[in-house]
């Protein structure tokens, strides 16, 4: 039995075939490469560049491997591109998900686990958000996520699907092997880590007048190893019989943009030059994961919170790798 990873070849997708290739699973990775490195993954897994919304490709790889379950992380994640292309990201995100779902389901391929994520909450109305906070995105990629959430709880009573839709907060760390190589790069670590190593001049902090203890937005970091972590615990709740879940991902814990750059130019020894921009719209002062479901029903605790050592892994991932997979 292998695991089909959609997206496997993208930046959290790579992480995940990494520990699910460690732990003797077998990987089918299906990936456009759109945004993917090829170079993320290992040469042994086996790997098709293609849409997921290409129902005559998903079926042959469902006919040639005997799929067990789907990892799905693949999607286009750039929340300004959405609001002036949202056709791209209803098309990208929710059409071809539905149609991968439709081959998955009539392969009777029931066990799903969905990259979500805290965009499908909008602004926030208390924190920590946990999963009860009412859902109401304010950009198109927020609703695209939506609206694929659910479809998956309406698959699962009309056919029986299984999922488990974990919502991310910010994704970022390194694993050796993987590191955030997006372009265009948008995440504030890589950023501020690009202007370590002098390849832009400044890092733009975006508002500093937030309602916070420094004035600058604090968001909720998680490493990727963690995310993975959560991923290969959630395939071990499905197979065990677990009923489909919704469930926040993040540390629970809240930095702010400039205890971020702080915490970079210790871990660098780089001076960082940090330059105050005008807020961004839709942009809210704090966003922290209630993620106390996470741990109660996958047995998940996030074993590296700490934002100097996500750091400190993205930095020997970039010093290594300075011109990302090129
Ligand atoms: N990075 C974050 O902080 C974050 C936070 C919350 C949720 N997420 C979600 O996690 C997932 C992975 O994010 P990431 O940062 O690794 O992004 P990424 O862009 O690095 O990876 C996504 C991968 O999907 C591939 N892809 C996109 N559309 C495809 C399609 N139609 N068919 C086949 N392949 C396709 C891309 O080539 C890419 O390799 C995404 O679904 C994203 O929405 C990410």
């Amino acid at each position: 039995m292998a695991i089909l990873v959609t997206g496997g070849a993208g930046y959290i997708g790579s992480a995940a075939v990494e520990d699910l290739e460690k732990k003797g699973e077998k990987v089918v990775v299906l990936d456009n490469l759109v945004y993917g490195h090829r170079e993320s993954i290992s040469k042994n897994v086996v790997f098709y560049e293609g849409d997921i919304g290409d129902k005559t490709l998903v079926g042959q790889i469902l006919n040639e491997y005997e799929i067990e379950a789907c990892m799905h992380f693949s999607a286009y994640a750039y929340v300004g591109e959405s609001v002036e292309q949202p056709q791209k990201y209803y098309e990208n995100n929710f059409v071809q998900t539905l149609k991968l779902l439709e081959v998955l389901i009539s392969k009777n391929v029931k066990k799903f686990i969905f990259s979500s994520t805290c965009a499908t909450f909008g602004e926030p109305q208390y924190m920590p958000l946990d999963e009860k906070h009412p859902q109401f995105p304010v950009n198109p990629y927020g609703w695209s996520k939506f609206m694929v959430e659910r479809a998956l709880a309406d698959y699962d009573k009309a056919y029986g699907l299984k999922f488990v839709a974990l919502r991310y907060f910010n994704a970022c760390g390194a694993t050796e092997r993987c590191g955030e190589h997006h372009d265009p790069e948008t995440h504030l670590i890589p950023l501020i880590l690009y202007a370590a190593q002098g390849k832009r001049e400044s890092i733009s902090v975006f508002g500093n007048d937030y309602p916070t203890p420094d004035g600058t937005a604090i968001r909720d970091y998680i490493h990727i190893s963690d995310l993975s972590q959560a991923h290969l615990l959630a395939l071990e709740y499905l197979r065990k019989g677990g009923v489909s879940e919704f469930i926040n991902l993040g540390n629970g814990m809240g930095f702010s943009v400039t205890e971020v750059i702080e915490a970079a130019r210790k871990v660098t020894g780089k001076e960082i030059k940090a330059v105050i921009a005008p807020r961004r719209a839709g942009d809210p002062s704090r966003l922290i994961a209630n993620s106390t479901k996470a741990h109660e029903v996958l047995g998940w605790n996030p074993q590296f919170p700490e934002i100097e050592k996500i750091i400190e892994d993205a930095w020997k991932w970039h010093e290594a790798n300075p011109n990302g997979y090129k």
